[in-house]
């Protein structure tokens, strides 16, 4: 390893499980020399598996509702308390649509279950940032991810309204990160990210035949949740210091691609 978070503090949102993006990330910041603070929804907690993690990593947990300004604020006073001092890094790792979870349709939605939606997957990240602002809790030269899915920009029918709650999250990065950038020299990206198979990725309608179109489109295959985790890595690390407002697509290619042989192939 190549010790490139040495002496950075953190928060990680969004280890469920060791599938979860979110886990790799940890494990991949704690062999960087990082130290941090790992946090989830208090229901994610009662699975305990976060345990595992936080005691391979030697990290503290701290629940918290990624919708909740009092569990934010909560979060991030006691994180540089248990931390000793304001925060490198932040990995905002969380996504949830109700109208997924129900079986609902794009076109005929519960409403309340829209609100709920972006309120976990888009406006919790404007609410962290908020929180991170205010308390001046972040370091200069610190970094933010949040995770995303290019259905932000492209129809994907079965990703549902989670298309719309992208499209909300990486719009905030950009708002926000310009009065980050502007008032505490922190930048602010989001990394879209090819599908993988979580507990979230897997709960998508027609999830099996995706990834697979996936990875025949794509150049370089899919990438994977480890290799993801390398990349934020690197957006949290001194080497990318200047990178900020960014939506930064981390998919082998796919993003770019019309149609390529392998997928031909089976149209032919
Ligand atoms: N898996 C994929 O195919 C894929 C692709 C692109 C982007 N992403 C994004 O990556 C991120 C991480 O997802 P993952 O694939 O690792 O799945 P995951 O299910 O392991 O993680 C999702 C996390 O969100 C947390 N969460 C839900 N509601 C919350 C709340 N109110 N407060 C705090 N946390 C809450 C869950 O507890 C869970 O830990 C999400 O933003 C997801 O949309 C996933």
């Amino acid at each position: 390893m190549y010790n490139l978070l040495k002496g950075k503090k953190g928060i990680i949102f969004g280890a469920l499980n060791q599938h979860s993006i979110a886990w790799k990330t940890a494990q991949r910041a704690h062999e960087e020399g990082a130290e941090f603070v790992l946090t989830n929804a208090p229901a994610a907690m009662r699975m305990g598996e976060l345990d595992v993690l936080a005691k391979k990593t030697g990290s503290q947990i701290i629940a918290a509702d990624a919708t909740s300004i009092d569990d934010l604020e909560n979060l991030v006073e006691r994180s540089m308390e248990i931390l000793g001092g304001k925060i490198d890094f932040v990995l905002h790792s969380i996504g949830m649509s109700v109208n997924v979870r129900k079986g609902k349709s794009y076109t005929d939605p519960n409403y309340d279950f829209t609100t709920k939606g972006w309120d976990v997957s888009a406006v919790s990240f404007h609410k962290l940032l908020n929180v991170l602002y205010k308390k001046e809790a972040m370091n200069a030269w610190g970094s933010i991810v949040a995770l995303t899915y290019m259905a932000a920009q492209r129809s994907f029918p079965d990703y549902n309204d989670m298309a719309d709650n992208k499209a909300y999250l990486e719009s905030i990065a950009r708002s926000f990160g310009y009065f980050f950038g502007r008032d505490h020299k922190v930048r602010v990206n989001t990394i879209s990210q090819s599908p993988t198979p979580t507990t979230a990725g897997t709960g998508v309608k027609g999830f099996d035949g995706f990834i697979t179109y996936s990875e025949k489109m794509s150049p370089l295959g899919n990438a994977t949740a480890l290799e993801c985790a390398d990349y934020t890595i690197s957006m949290f690390s001194d080497l990318t210091k200047k990178v900020t407002l960014q939506n930064l697509f981390h998919d082998g290619g796919f993003s770019n691609m019309g149609v390529s042989d392998a997928v031909m192939e089976r149209f032919e």
